[in-house]
């Protein structure tokens, strides 16, 4: 191994006792590609078993709680204990390489897909602004419902654990339902959900509540427990923006988690309206100090990208892209051969890669969103 990378491979403990063998964490990533009853095909288990050899941790593509958070095509499920076989299998897979393997959680609220009773935390219209975004029309919740999905990520959190699991992340990013309610930008509740900083963080805190519970009741070891996050909401003129940012991790410290995500697009990006010369990711890991151990995600496709970040004191580095197009990343660098990573799917590669079949067509459909060597 180049002596340069030796940092990625120093072993961390999380403060719930997990400990992982290198600081390289597979990004959770939808791969489209469950069967039509959204359990697990063998396409995804062959996806996952090819990745998970060398990173410390993995992270699943997102699962939703109930029926009507799905915000994919072929989204597996683990909204109900049916599902509980099927998130095994995909437990079994994902921890296949010897690393522990958490479930990402979410509800997609108002980026749900068409057909399904899309809710959010006010009455609106998704707006189109990303491959992943699907424009639906959403309605308000009630009280009472957003107490039965604050009880879905428990009870979703309970099949995690029965499924064999090592510990659920939060989806708090992407404009999903969480996000929903921080943002003022989607948040125009007037009860004890919305409007001040401590009502727009009630539903979080209630989840990460609820899931605290029903750890300590259900787990028999070390369970983790992360939260993920979108800084900023740059494409809304009222939306999330470092400030609020640096509210939301104050709150997220005082939670007392395993980790927290920053979800970038790429490490280096910089805030929206500022006129600061600090990236994002500087600015997060100034505001958490050291608080709660920070996991981001960005544009990492080689390891001097991640290296880069190391240095300016990221503990954990997440890996999408790069590990879609190179499924031992990790092991190239551990053994000296970074210069084989590459940073463009080689088409001509494609049947050594266990791309599920949907998860390409995705690809294929979204210009811009992999660099493609035909
Ligand atoms: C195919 C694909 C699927 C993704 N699905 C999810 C997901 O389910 N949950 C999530 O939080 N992020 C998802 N992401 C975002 C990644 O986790 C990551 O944050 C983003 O791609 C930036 O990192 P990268 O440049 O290393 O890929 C997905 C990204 C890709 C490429």
């Amino acid at each position: 191994m180049n002596q340069k990378y030796s940092k990625f491979f120093d072993s961390f403990t999380f403060k719930s006792g997990v400990t992982i063998k290198n600081r390289v964490v597979m990004s959770p990533m939808t791969t489209w590609s469950s069967n039509d009853d959204l359990t697990i095909s063998d396409e995804e288990v062959s996806y996952y078993k090819q990745r998970v050899n060398g990173v410390g941790l993995v992270i699943t593509g997102c699962t939703q709680v109930l029926p009507n958070g799905q915000g994919f095509t072929n989204e597996f499920a683990g909204y109900s204990d049916d599902f509980i076989p099927s998130l095994q299998k995909l437990a079994d897979a994902a921890k296949s390489g010897g690393a522990p393997a958490i479930l990402q959680i979410f509800h997609a609220g108002n980026k749900a897909i068409p057909g399904l009773d899309a809710v959010s935390a006010s009455a609106s219209k998704a707006e189109a602004d990303n491959p992943f975004e699907i424009s639906v029309e959403t309605r308000e919740l009630s009280h009472e419902e957003i107490l039965s999905i604050i009880r879905a990520f428990g009870d979703t959190t309970r099949r995690a654990i029965e499924a064999g699991f090592d510990g659920v992340e939060i989806h708090g990013a992407h404009g999903f339902l969480i996000q929903n309610f921080w943002s003022p930008a989607t948040n125009k509740r007037t009860d004890q959900w919305g409007g001040s900083l401590e009502n727009r963080l009630r539903f979080p805190l209630a989840i990460i509540e609820e899931i605290k519970k029903v750890i300590e009741k259900h787990a028999t070891k070390p369970f983790l427990l992360g939260y993920r996050l979108s800084p900023e909401e740059s494409s809304k003129v009222d939306g999330l923006r470092m400030k609020d940012t640096y509210e939301l991790i104050d709150f997220l410290v005082e939670q007392n988690l395993d980790y927290i995500h920053a979800s970038l697009d790429h490490v280096a990006s910089k805030p929206v309206d500022s006129q600061d010369e600090k990236t994002r990711l500087e600015l997060i890991l100034e505001r958490a100090n050291g608080k709660v151990p920070v996991l981001a995600a960005g544009s990492m496709l080689t390891p001097d990208d991640a290296l880069k970040a190391v240095e300016l004191g990221l503990p954990l580095v997440a890996i999408g892209h790069a590990l879609i197009m190179n499924p031992d990343w990790v092991e190239k660098v551990e053994n000296g051969r970074e210069a084989e990573v590459e940073t463009e799917l080689d088409v001509s590669k494609l049947d050594q890669l266990h791309i599920p079949g949907k998860l390409w067509d995705q690809i294929q459909a979204s210009p811009g969103w992999f660099n493609i060597k035909k």
